[in-house]
C-alpha cells in the first residue's frame, strides 16, 4: 500500500509527465462559474506544471468566456481521466490571468508556430461567425495580443484509483506551501 508521500509523488509526477509528452492527463476538463452562476466545463491542454509551487498553466484566448469567468470567480476545478491506468484526478484551485508581460511573452516564445497560429484570428470566440470577417483577416503578427496565460494554483487534489479491488482514493490539501494527504473512502 502506498503512503501519502508516494501517492502525492505519483499524482504530481503524472501531471508533469503530461506536459513533457502527450499522456491521458495532457487534456483536462476545466470548470468555471458562468455569468449566470451555473457551471461551465471545457477541454483544455495543461501546458506547464510547477510541482514545487503547486501550480499549473493553461493557455487560452484573452477574449474567451473562461477568462471573464475566471476574473469574476477565480475558484476553478480541473478533472482528468486516464483510461489506461484507471485513475481520475480532480483538482481545485485558484486561477488568474498572468499579467506579468515578461512571463506571458516567455510562455508565448515556447509555443510552436502551429500553436501560435491558433491565436491568429481576430474574431471573438463564442460570438456569431460574420458573413465576411469585419475585423480583417487572420493575423499571425498580432496573435500574441490574444494570448492569455492562465495560472492555476492548486489547493485540493482528489486521486481515485480504480485499477484494483478495493478502489483507492486520496485527498490532498495544500496549505502553507505543503500538501497534506488523507486516504478517504472511495
Ligand atoms: C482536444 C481539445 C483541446 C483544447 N485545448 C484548449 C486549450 O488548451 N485552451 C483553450 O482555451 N481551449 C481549448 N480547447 C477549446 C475549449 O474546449 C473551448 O471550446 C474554448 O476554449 C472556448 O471555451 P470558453 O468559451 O468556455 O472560454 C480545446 C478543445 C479540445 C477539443
Amino acid at each position: 500500500m502506498n503512503t501519502s508521500g508516494e501517492t502525492l509523488e505519483q499524482v504530481l509526477g503524472s501531471l508533469v509527465a503530461a506536459t513533457e509528452g502527450r499522456t491521458p492527463f495532457t487534456l483536462g476538463f476545466l470548470g468555471t462559474t458562468g455569468a449566470d452562476g451555473g457551471p461551465r466545463v471545457r477541454a483544455v491542454i495543461v501546458r506547464e506544471v510547477d510541482r514545487a509551487a503547486g501550480r499549473l498553466m493553461v493557455a487560452t484566448n484573452t477574449l474567451s468566456r473562461k477568462v471573464a469567468e475566471i476574473d469574476h470567480q477565480p475558484r476553478v476545478a480541473l478533472t482528468f481521466y486516464d483510461d489506461d491506468r484507471g485513475v481520475q484526478l480532480r483538482i481545485r484551485g485558484d486561477a488568474a490571468v498572468v499579467d506579468d508581460e515578461k512571463e506571458r511573452r516567455r510562455a508565448w516564445e515556447r509555443f510552436s508556430p502551429s500553436s501560435r497560429h491558433l491565436y491568429a484570428s481576430r474574431l471573438v470566440p463564442g460570438t456569431p461567425l460574420p458573413d465576411r470577417p469585419a475585423d480583417g483577416p487572420d493575423d499571425d503578427e498580432t496573435a500574441v495580443e490574444r494570448f492569455a496565460w492562465i495560472r492555476i494554483d492548486m489547493t485540493d487534489l482528489d486521486w481515485l484509483d480504480l485499477s484494483g479491488d478495493p478502489h483507492i482514493r486520496w485527498q490532498f490539501t495544500r496549505d502553507g506551501g505543503g500538501w497534506h494527504g488523507q486516504e478517504i473512502v472511495p
